[in-house]
């Protein structure tokens, strides 16, 4: 939703070191793109389309000694290059870079009208700017309202301002770096501030000073090569790819700290999973986990939802919020409703020094590295590693649990063999001009079928939907035509015979059925093989659907690392 980076230096720097920190950030929106540099007078470029766009624009490099600029997921106008960022006063001193909404943008826009101020885009942003004319920062934090971030460059320094979405600055020998998060400046620097909500920083060459207290760095290991896509063609089939390592890397953690926190869930009373998009699946999975593991019953909610259903809460409960980034406003604002009703809060989180993680008692890292498609895959799978961890230590057999993602790790990596990828791509050329896709499945892989139609979705723009294999009867029936394809996930456990049934009623009415399983079955008319993980077939079963997903996008023409209308990190309600 939005990224935004900034720069001072002591020395000049190019317009271009500003744009390879944003290309960085692309995944969070790709609308639009715009920059702002302060050097004897402002300068600002803008472009609709993705920042390669504005990088042709930019007619050789600009220099200055401070830079903002910004990546648009569009909210508030329309996509145009008026309405790109980053936005300025009437003077064009002040130049305004944001990611969030000004949700009492309508009253403010009116208010600075009726005083003379020249609006040039329909934006939330813009009020802003004309604010700065006449207010300071914080009165301008105080005035907005909604979830928001922004940096404003004027007199040649930047002022960041945090309450809602992320910021985070990097701390470096000559330069101060800022960005949505510290990913686009972590091969510069190590030492990073993120700021928290209420957090006015303001940045100039001389160092960065915090109205109120000061923070200090912490340093972020991260591996960096990792975010780079190496000799793949995309990050897409790179992060599915990496899933081997990422399903290991999940399953090591600190053992007294795992135990800790499944201990805190065995005592818990009206505890909730809690997630939004990809991770909800991965939350909906491990209520399964805790249920047919551990036996003990836990709750699910998609993080926009939970709010409606805080009432049910008490001191004893606990919220177990599941994210890729640690930024997503819908979980966030879910971990807030349950905090003011006095439960207590564990997340599973991907990105170290989100704010999902520092707002919670406890964390657990996933330990995926960075995920930069936008559509989540690495990431899913450590969240379910990760999950299942947790029910096998809350029944006292953490070690089962180890034992186990090892062995599915290894069970992966054998898997994706390049004659595999193959034959997922030969069933894409297959089935890439038909309208709808269905994807059944029960139990633990119930959650499975949702996530595969939402990877279709998602990158292959293609109608699909999940279903659990019992609600067929129920009404999906109906939809089943001659040649639709339908995904039928049959682990080999007692949901077996149930998931075969349904496939065959939708064979007998038409339907193409893709079985993905350990064993071949004649009701299927194309068998992509899987391993036998036994309680970790969720894991091993996602992964052909993701493949299905990238080649269905190849085949369609669609961009698999960037999803229409979509953005990576939801920083907006
Ligand atoms: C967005 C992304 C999804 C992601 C979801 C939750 O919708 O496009 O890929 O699953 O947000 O993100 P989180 O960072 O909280 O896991």
């Amino acid at each position: 939703m939005c990224g935004i980076v900034g720069i001072v230096s002591k020395e000049d720097f190019s317009s271009e070191e500003l744009l390879m920190m944003l290309k960085k950030l692309e995944y969070r929106g790709y609308d639009s793109a715009g920059i702002a540099m302060s050097g004897s007078k402002l300068y600002m470029e803008k472009s609709v389309g993705k920042i390669s766009e504005l990088e042709k624009k930019l007619d050789g490099k600009i220099t200055g000694k401070a830079g903002i600029a910004h990546t648009r997921w569009a909210t508030t106008g329309s996509v145009t290059q008026l309405n790109a960022h980053p936005h300025a006063d009437c003077k064009n001193n002040i130049a305004v870079v944001h990611n969030g909404i000004v949700e009492n943008y309508l009253k403010l826009k009116k208010m600075l009208v009726t005083k003379g101020h020249k609006f040039k885009s329909d934006t939330d942003t813009e009020v802003i700017a004309h604010l700065l004319e006449d207010h300071s920062p914080e009165d301008v934090m105080k005035t907005i309202e909604g979830r928001n971030a922004f940096l404003a460059m004027y007199n040649g320094r930047i002022v960041a301002v945090k309450n809602g979405s992320p910021l985070a600055i990097g701390i470096a020998k000559d330069r101060y770096y800022i960005a949505s998060d510290a990913l686009p400046f972590l091969e510069k620097t190590r030492d990073v501030i993120f700021l928290d909500d209420g957090d006015i920083a303001e940045i100039d060459e001389k160092g960065v000073k915090f109205c109120g207290e000061q923070h200090e760095p912490q340093r972020i290991d991260w591996d960096v090569e990792e975010a780079k896509k190496g000799t793949y063609a995309h990050f897409l089939i790179k992060e599915i790819m990496d899933q081997p390592a990422a399903i290991e890397n999940a399953a090591t953690q600190n053992d007294e700290k795992i135990r800790e926190i499944s201990g805190m869930i065995n005592n818990s009373f009206g505890s909730f999973f809690i997630a939004c998009g990809t991770a909800s699946h991965a939350a909906l999975s491990a209520s399964y986990f805790f249920s047919g593991i551990a036996k003990k019953h836990i709750n699910f909610s998609v993080g926009s939802e939970f709010p409606l259903q805080k009432h049910f809460l008490t001191d004893r409960s606990l919220i177990i919020a599941i994210s890729q980034s640690g930024e997503t406003a819908d979980t966030l604002e879910a971990i807030k409703a349950a905090k003011g009703e006095n439960a207590k809060v564990v997340s599973i989180v991907n990105v170290p020094g989100s704010t999902l993680m520092r707002q919670s008692e406890y964390s657990l890292l996933t330990n995926a590295g960075p995920e930069i498609a936008v559509c989540s895959t690495k990431a899913f799978t450590s969240q379910l590693s990760v999950s299942l961890l947790l029910a096998y230590a809350a029944t006292g057999r953490l070690d089962e649990g180890k034992k186990l993602l090892k062995e599915t790790s290894k069970k992966v990596k054998e898997m994706l063999t390049d004659a595999y990828l193959m034959k997922i791509k030969s069933l894409a050329g297959k089935i890439a001009d038909k309208e709808h896709i269905y994807i059944i499945g029960k139990g633990f892989n119930y959650p499975i079928a949702l996530e595969a139609a939402l990877k279709i979705k998602e990158v292959a723009y293609m109608h699909a939907e999940g279903f659990a294999s019992g609600e067929l009867k129920h009404g999906v029936l109906a939809l089943i035509e001659k040649g639709v394809p339908c995904i039928a996930i049959v682990a080999d456990d007692e949901t077996k015979q149930d998931v075969i049934n349904g496939a065959a009623e939708i064979k007998l009415r038409g339907g193409y059925i893709i079985g993905i399983s350990p064993d071949n079955n004649d009701i299927f008319d194309f068998w992509i093989q899987v391993p036998d993980a036994g309680n970790a077939s969720p894991i091993v079963n996602v992964i052909p659907s993701q493949l299905l997903a990238y080649y269905l996008a190849l085949e369609r023409g669609c961009d698999p690392d960037y999803c229409r209308n979509l953005a990576k990190s939801c920083t907006v309600k």
